[in-house]
C-alpha cells in the first residue's frame, strides 16, 4: 500500500531528491554534443549521482522480472524517434542535430525525484526544434491544470488538446505516476483523456507529468532488449518531465532547474 497524501516529513524528502534530480539535467547539459556516446553521457551522470550528491541512480537494476531483465544503465537516453526508457550504449554516438531526452531519477534519503528534458546536439532542424517546444509547453499546461479540487483529466486533457492542435499525437502506452519512498506507484497519470473525470487531486498528493509527444501517430513498439521503446512509424518523439506536489493553493515543482521561469504556475 502506498499513501497518497504525503506527510510533511514525506515533503521535505522529495524536495530535496527532486532538487537533486534537476541538477543532474543541469550538469550534463554542457556534454549533450555531436561526437559523445550516451553511454559516456550514463557514466558522467552516473559519478555526478553517486559521488557529488551521496544519492542513488534509480534505474539501474530497476524492473526486471516477467522476463524483462533489470535496466541495465544509471540513465535514460532516448534519442530521436526513441519515446523512452532509451538504453545508454558506447556504440550510439551523437550526430549534429540529433534529438535526446536524459531522464534522470536519483533516490536521496529513501526518496525519489524524477525529471527529464530534450536537448539537441549541435543544430536542430525547425521540425525537431518545434515538437521539443510544443511537448514541453504540453508538460506545462499539464502542471498548471494542477490544483485541489481539480481531477486527472484535467490533466490529459490540457496536453491532449495543445499536442493534436499542434498536429501531434499523444503516447498511450505510458503515462506519469504517482512516487515517493516507491519510484512508481498510484495513482497513474494520462497524458490524454477528459476533463473533470479521474480521480480529484488534493493537497499533499505527489506525482509525475512525463508527456511524450509523437511527430506522427502515437502507436509504440518495445524492442527486443526488453525496454527501448519506439514510434512505429520511426517519426520524431519528444518528452519532459516533472514531479510535482499538489499544494493547498494550487502546485509546486520539485524537479524545477534554476534556468526555468515558472512564474506563470499558480498565478
Ligand atoms: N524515469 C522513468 C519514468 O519517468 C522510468 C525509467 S525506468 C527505467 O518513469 F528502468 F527505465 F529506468
Ligand atoms: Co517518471
Ligand atoms: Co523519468
Amino acid at each position: 500500500m502506498t499513501q497518497l497524501i504525503k506527510t510533511a516529513e514525506d515533503i521535505e524528502g522529495m524536495r530535496i531528491a527532486g532538487k537533486l534530480a534537476g541538477e543532474v539535467l543541469d550538469y550534463i547539459g554542457p556534454y549533450v554534443k555531436p561526437g559523445v556516446s550516451t553511454g559516456e553521457l550514463d557514466r558522467l551522470c552516473h559519478d555526478y549521482i553517486v559521488d557529488v550528491q551521496g544519492a542513488i541512480p534509480a534505474p539501474l537494476g530497476y524492473g526486471g522480472g516477467g522476463g524483462r531483465p533489470p535496466f541495465p544503465k544509471s540513465i535514460c537516453t532516448s534519442v530521436n524517434h526513441v519515446i523512452c526508457h532509451g538504453i545508454p550504449s558506447d556504440t550510439k554516438i551523437l550526430k549534429d542535430g540529433d534529438a535526446l531526452n536524459i531522464d534522470v531519477t536519483v533516490i536521496k534519503n529513501g526518496y525519489h525525484g524524477d525529471t527529464s528534458k530534450m536537448y539537441v546536439a549541435g543544430k536542430p532542424s525547425i521540425l525537431t526544434e518545434r515538437l521539443i517546444r510544443v511537448t514541453q509547453e504540453c508538460m506545462y499546461r499539464g502542471i498548471a491544470a494542477v490544483r485541489p479540487g481539480a481531477h486527472l483529466g484535467d490533466i490529459g486533457a490540457v496536453i491532449q488538446k495543445h499536442a493534436e492542435a499542434n498536429r501531434y499525437s499523444v503516447v498511450r502506452d505510458f503515462c506519469g505516476h504517482g512516487i515517493g519512498r516507491v519510484f512508481h506507484e498510484e495513482p497513474q497519470v494520462l497524458h490524454y483523456g477528459q476533463a473533470g473525470t479521474g480521480m480529484e487531486l488534493k493537497a499533499g498528493m505527489i506525482f509525475t507529468i512525463e508527456p511524450m509527444i509523437n511527430a506522427g501517430s502515437y502507436h509504440t513498439k518495445v524492442l527486443p532488449d526488453g525496454w527501448t521503446a519506439v514510434t512505429k512509424d520511426h517519426k520524431l518523439s519528444a518528452q519532459w518531465e516533472h514531479t510535482i506536489l499538489v499544494t493547498p493553493t494550487g502546485v509546486e515543482v520539485l524537479t524545477a532547474r534554476t534556468e526555468e521561469d515558472l512564474s506563470f504556475l499558480n498565478a
